[in-house]
């Protein structure tokens, strides 16, 4: 039986999740990552991370890592790990194509005695009903006799520097038992606070995808709670202080949820349930009233403008903080998202501001040309929608002094004091 030692590893997908993994096998081990993406490949060579999780020091300076799109230079790898999105389409039902593409790339390559770990986010039974008979299919290899499967999903938090990769305890599981512990093995090389190893991959897939689901609800239990108390003038974080006074309160914020995890994993779950004959309601109801969260801040930032006699109409709104979360360079699924669409419906003259994202990606999604260096004096309004750094670094003076005398500022994520702005979740 082969050692984990001598697994010689490729990643299938260099995103958010297959960057910091080889680059963190790679101090122990010689990787290759790879990505169709032929871009993303040429900038990482160059030492550019377009998502700014990594600079040009550690990309350059990991000798035992490189990077490529050609799928002949992974032949000479026995482990392969696919890090693939799984997004959601149109109807919010799994989109499984890079998935599936990345499976039917990977049964091309694969020889006998070979390991395929995936790590993307799916529902249980995915990888043994969808994934396995497309690598048995393609490569005429027998699962479980001439290949093997695993699965250990990611648990990463982009922006967040302190739950780096290595110090995430990470759920491993194998097709057979002897697998399992071998894959158990290959992550303890670089897991310094452990594993958890499941009984099987579909309590693995499980597992992953109720994590999400769990904080889904419980965020969308908080902002039914900020809808409840906004409409009595209470202030929920004061009542949430109250509350968490107790010891088994959970510590919940409102807030929008976006991202490509905890928005869209409850989906996956819901999918597999509505297959087998189960229609979900609470997951479900959870996720639609976080969807609506978005209209309901829009709504009442501009109930408050009105309120001081400020024109809606070509109202100029600042929006900072655009990106689905603080301290990440993300656009995509940003909660933010829906507020803007609502606001400019109500034709209100936008301005967006963010010191992490893509200028050019800004104006694609939003058809507005971001605003770096916002003028003083002349918003009638503020959204701070992401608690960045710099933003909590500027300080509320300088904020407020970007506003006319007569102004709005919403403070969507709690990072100054309920009697110092005039809204809050
Ligand atoms: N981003 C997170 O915080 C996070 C955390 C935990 C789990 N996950 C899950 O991990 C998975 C990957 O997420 P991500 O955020 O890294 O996605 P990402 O979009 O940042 O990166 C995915 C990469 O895969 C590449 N790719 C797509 N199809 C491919 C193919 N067929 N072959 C090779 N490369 C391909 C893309 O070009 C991209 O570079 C998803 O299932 C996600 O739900 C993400």
């Amino acid at each position: 039986m082969i050692k984990s030692k001598d697994l010689k590893i490729a990643i299938i997908g260099l995103g958010y999740v297959g960057l910091p993994l080889a680059l963190e096998f790679a101090k122990k081990k010689t990787v290759i990552g790879f990505d169709n993406n032929e871009k993303r490949i040429e900038e990482l060579n160059s030492g550019i991370d377009r998502n700014l999780e990594f600079n040009k020091e550690l990309l350059t300076n990991s000798k035992n890592l490189s990077f490529t799109s050609d799928i002949n230079e992974l032949e000479t790898a026995n482990c392969y790990i696919v890090t693939v999105p799984t997004p959601i389409d149109k109807l919010k039902k799994p989109d499984l194509r890079p998935l599936i593409k990345a499976s039917e790339m990977t049964s091309k390559i694969i020889n006998k005695g070979d390991l395929i770990i995936y790590e993307s986010t799916v529902y249980p039974g995915c990888i043994e009903e969808v994934c396995v008979p497309i690598l048995e299919k393609n490569s005429q290899l027998k699962y479980n006799k001439d290949f093997f499967c695993g699965y250990s999903p990611e648990r990463i938090n982009p922006g967040d520097k302190d739950h780096t990769i290595s110090k995430i305890k990470k759920i491993t599981s194998g097709s057979t038992p002897e697998i399992a512990d071998l894959i158990d093995d290959l992550y303890n090389e670089i897991i310094t606070v452990g594993t958890h190893k499941a009984q099987s991959i579909k309590i693995a897939e499980a597992a992953k995808v109720i994590e999400n689901t769990q904080r889904d609800l419980n965020i969308a239990l908080v902002n039914e709670l900020s809808i409840i108390f906004n409409k009595m003038n209470i202030d929920t974080n004061a009542v949430l202080d109250a509350a968490g006074s107790k010891w088994n309160f959970l510590p919940f914020k409102p807030g929008l949820v976006g991202g490509h995890c905890i928005g869209v994993d409850p989906y996956y779950l819901t999918y597999k349930a509505e297959s087998i004959g189960y229609q979900p309601k609470i997951i479900l109801a959870g996720r639609k009233l976080n969807d609506s969260m978005g209209g309901h801040v829009a709504l009442q930032l501009i109930k408050k403008m009105e309120k001081k006699n400020i024109q809606i109409k070509g109202a100029k709104i600042l929006i900072m903080g655009l990106t689905f979360k603080e301290n990440c360079a993300d656009l995509r699924n940003s909660g933010i998202y829906n507020v803007i669409k609502e606001l400019k419906k109500s034709e209100c003259d936008l301005d967006l501001q963010d010191p992490w994202a893509d200028e050019e990606e800004i104006k694609k999604i939003y058809d507005i040309f971001p605003t770096p260096k916002p003028n003083q004096n002349i918003y009638d309004a503020i959204l701070i929608g992401v608690a960045h750094n710099e933003f909590k670094t500027l300080g509320l003076q300088s904020i407020k002094n970007l506003c006319k005398k007569t102004h709005v500022i919403y403070d969507l994520k709690n990072l100054f004091n309920s009697n110092q702005v005039d809204l809050k979740l």
